[in-house]
């Protein structure tokens, strides 16, 4: 494997995370499946965000920053690691949450899930409406960043899922590290993809690696064209910055039919799939992204794995504490099926 010259991290993130095989899943689906557990990089600081933040954050720490500002859903993976991560650090922490009304009074009192902990780390939240949000977030972010520069401080920007040609390359380090673990390069490989950044990564990774292994993005929401583009623009930026190949035609694809209502939002039939999902494989997944991307393995795993015998990793990429506020929800089936 060539090895680029990659920026130095930090190494909030508890690594290498296990591989485990999953035998009924296998069973079930007729290929060997293993699951890579990046829902173990932590434990208030777990999921694939962390793995990101060790390079955005060791810039962060270089430039000298004091404060660090991102953006995300109210009860976004992200924001609650960056601002935990920034607070290990002694840094300040400003997250712009995107919440139905724009209002602070959106946000539910007493917090609870990731927003607990975003409260905990002493975050300065700020909220504004999902229109706001799409169109103007990065002005938004770079009004917040000026002025805390005028009142003396080195803001660091971090844009949404921490999904730019830096943080990317957390995910281009676990596909090396996943190649490590394995005696021989998996078939494919599934991921939530919600920003992006893990699926460039991750692609990135996997053609340095000179691998053939594709990589399926399961969108939980927007469409494939959408990721698609984001994934492109984050590859151009990561070759031209860190000397990478271009990535083979193939080499990722988004899939998509799997986002279900839309972000964050669930269904019965989505809740059921985890219930079961846990009962039998004793895989906890979430409903945000990981719920909705096992879903996508397993109804396009025939896409996924043409050819048998196949070898499917599916990354298992955290948000277990936004299950929390599909509790009543996931009580309600679990009533009706033990009734
Ligand atoms: C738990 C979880 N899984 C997957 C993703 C998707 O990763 P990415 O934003 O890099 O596409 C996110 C964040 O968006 C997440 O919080």
């Amino acid at each position: 494997m060539r090895t680029p010259t990659l920026p130095d991290r930090l190494a909030l993130s508890a690594l290498p995370t296990p591989l485990q095989a999953m035998p009924h899943a296998s069973a079930a689906l007729g290929v060997e499946l293993l699951v890579k557990r990046d829902d173990l990089t932590g434990s208030h600081l777990s999921g694939n965000k962390i793995r990101k933040l060790d390079y955005l954050l060791a810039d962060a720490v270089a430039q000298r920053a004091t404060s660090v500002i991102t953006c995300g859903g109210m009860h976004s993976n992200h924001c609650r690691a960056t601002a935990l991560a920034a607070s290990q650090l002694g840094l300040r922490s400003v997250l712009l949450l995107r919440t139905p009304s724009g209002h602070v009074s959106d946000l539910p009192s007493p917090p609870h899930g990731n927003l607990l902990f975003d409260r905990m780390a002493d975050a300065r939240i700020v909220t504004c409406t999902p229109s706001d949000y799409r169109e103007q977030r990065q002005l938004i972010m770079q009004t917040l960043a000026d002025s805390l520069a005028a009142a003396g401080e080195r803001p660091y920007l971090i844009p949404e899922g921490g999904s730019n040609a830096l943080g990317a390359l957390g995910y281009l380090a676990c596909a090396q590290e996943l190649l490590g673990q394995l005696g021989a390069p998996p078939d494919a490989i599934v991921v939530a993809t919600g920003s992006g950044g893990t699926l460039a990564g991750l692609a990135l990774g996997l053609e340095l690696a000179g691998v053939p292994t594709r990589v399926f993005g399961v969108a939980v929401c927007d469409d494939a064209a959408t990721f698609e583009a984001i994934v492109e623009r984050i590859a151009a930026e990561a070759q031209a910055a860190y000397h990478l190949p271009e990535l083979t035609p193939g080499r990722y694809r988004v899939l998509e039919g799997f986002q279900g209502r839309g972000y964050g939002l669930t269904t019965e039939e989505e809740l059921t799939f985890l219930l079961t999902t846990l009962h039998r494989d004793g895989l906890m997944l979430d409903p945000v992204y990981t719920n909705k991307a096992f879903l996508g393995l397993v109804g396009a795993i025939d896409q996924i794995a043409p050819q048998r015998p196949a070898r499917v990793v599916f990354i298992h990429t955290g948000g277990i504490f936004g299950l929390s506020s599909y509790a009543a929800e996931l009580a309600a089936i679990e009533r009706t099926t033990h009734a």
